[in-house]
């Protein structure tokens, strides 16, 4: 048997200290399920039994927080009917089963809250952001000063609601052109009053969202933000303006930063379906942390544990946002942390089809928490088929569950 060298006992150290976030919120390792929508809710935005499993896997796998991706603070707006809802209809025992489940060994749970405003699922919503758009594959109403200003409101319950069945922390997801992102973005966000304009208007109503929570929830509850670094799109967020909008979020207690990139807009590139070698966000990252004193996740790319150790190795990055890799791999962190380690093996993809690579690994963590991933052998068209018939069929639930377009 060969004995591990430094190097890789040191990538394992790296990552295995833990960290503090300023909560007081102790994460006992520098890896991070980011956050994926797992579409695993039963259709009525409450969880299943794979739900919970899944997640009690990641936890069995050592991970050190799990965000659940796309948890709606309104029902009107999802950004698919398979996601989580926090409202008035929640079964606050099956959100405790999934808490409990995730939370084993010591590993953290949070929703990511979220709103999908102008790219909110077509059949159970009639999209709203901060700006009317007639786009090819993009209609949108625009958003009333009222409802936008019902906003921090909305997040804020959804977070007390969280803490109270048994999550430590919330993300709230501004990036990935959802209605966060979209005021952010000069290309949805077209405003001319105080919520349009300058980016700090843009950013304001992302801000009075953070301080309602902050002031609902109380200092030890964790506050995470995914932000993009850039839309990477003709008339998008810029780097430049997202450095503005990371350094204002350091003025407002905010726990971690989560830095990704990239949009669902019609045809354009999205985190999650992109194939390029290493990780994504690193330079942004170092620019980042000129400008805050808040620690920062990097998500997106990551494939091998040296890549994540020289990320936090080098500074750029706190902790490590993990999505598809652990998809692949839920016990993945318990490898990374033993010297012996271990990477994922990646599928190869020969020209999938937009979306279809995201669709595959959504499948993938069903196969997850049914226990049968050793026989997932599904082509990404495959994938992509069962992926809209599932969501297609849960059209009608959620219709009963909410009522035809129930957002505000
Ligand atoms: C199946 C799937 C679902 C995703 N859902 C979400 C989501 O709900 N919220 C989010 O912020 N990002 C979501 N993402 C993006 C990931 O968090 C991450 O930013 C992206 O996949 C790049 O990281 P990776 O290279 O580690 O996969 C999703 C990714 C995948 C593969």
């Amino acid at each position: 048997m060969s004995t591990p060298s430094s190097t890789e006992s040191e990538s394992a150290a790296i990552l295995g200290a833990p960290l503090v976030l300023p909560s007081g919120v102790v994460l006992k390792n520098r890896l991070v399920k980011a956050a994926m929508s797992d579409s695993l809710g039963d259709g009525a935005g409450n969880p299943s039994i794979q739900q919970a499993r899944l997640y009690e896997r990641w936890a069995e796998g050592g991970v050190a927080l799990s965000i659940i991706g796309e948890v709606q603070v309104d029902s009107g707006f999802p950004e698919k009917p398979g996601n989580l809802v926090l409202g008035s209809q929640s079964d606050d025992a099956l959100l405790r089963q999934l808490t409990d489940a995730g939370s084993r060994h010591g590993t953290h749970v949070w929703p990511q809250l979220s709103h999908a405003g102008a790219l909110a699922h077509l059949p159970v919503s009639q999209p709203a952001g901060p700006s009317a758009l007639d786009l090819d594959g993009l209609q949108c109403d625009e958003m009333s000063v009222a409802s936008i200003e019902a906003l921090p409101a909305s997040y804020a319950g959804a977070a007390k609601h969280a803490q109270s069945v048994g999550f430590s922390g919330v993300e709230v997801h501004a990036g990935h052109g959802f209605l966060l992102s979209q005021f952010l973005s000069p290309l949805f966000n077209r405003r001319t009053d105080h919520f349009g304009g300058s980016i700090q208007n843009r950013c304001r109503i992302l801000l009075q969202i953070i301080n309602e929570i902050r002031a609902e929830v109380g200092p030890s509850f964790a506050i995470g933000v995914k932000i993009n670094s850039s839309d990477q799109l003709d008339g998008g967020l810029t780097e430049e303006d997202a450095l503005v909008v990371v350094s204002m979020l350091g003025e407002h207690g905010v726990d971690l930063i989560d830095i990704s990139g990239g949009t669902y807009f019609p045809g354009a590139a999205s985190s999650s379906d992109r194939r390029s070698a290493g990780p994504y966000f690193l330079d942004f990252a170092r620019r980042a942390r000129t400008v805050t004193g808040v620690p920062l996740m990097v998500t997106g790319g990551f494939k091998t544990r040296q890549e994540a150790a020289d990320a936090v190795s080098s500074g750029a990055a706190d902790v490590v946002g993990l999505a598809r890799t652990l998809a692949l791999d839920p016990s993945l962190p318990t490898k990374w942390l033993s010297p012996a380690g271990g990477d994922p093996e990646f599928p190869r993809f020969t020209s999938p089809p937009p979306g279809g690579i995201t669709a595959w690994f959504t499948m993938r963590l069903d196969a997850l928490g049914n226990d049968a991933a050793d026989a997932y052998a599904a082509t990404v068209d495959e994938a992509v088929d069962v992926y809209d018939s599932r969501d297609a069929a849960r059209v009608a639930t959620w219709k009963q569950a909410f009522g035809e377009t129930s957002g505000s």
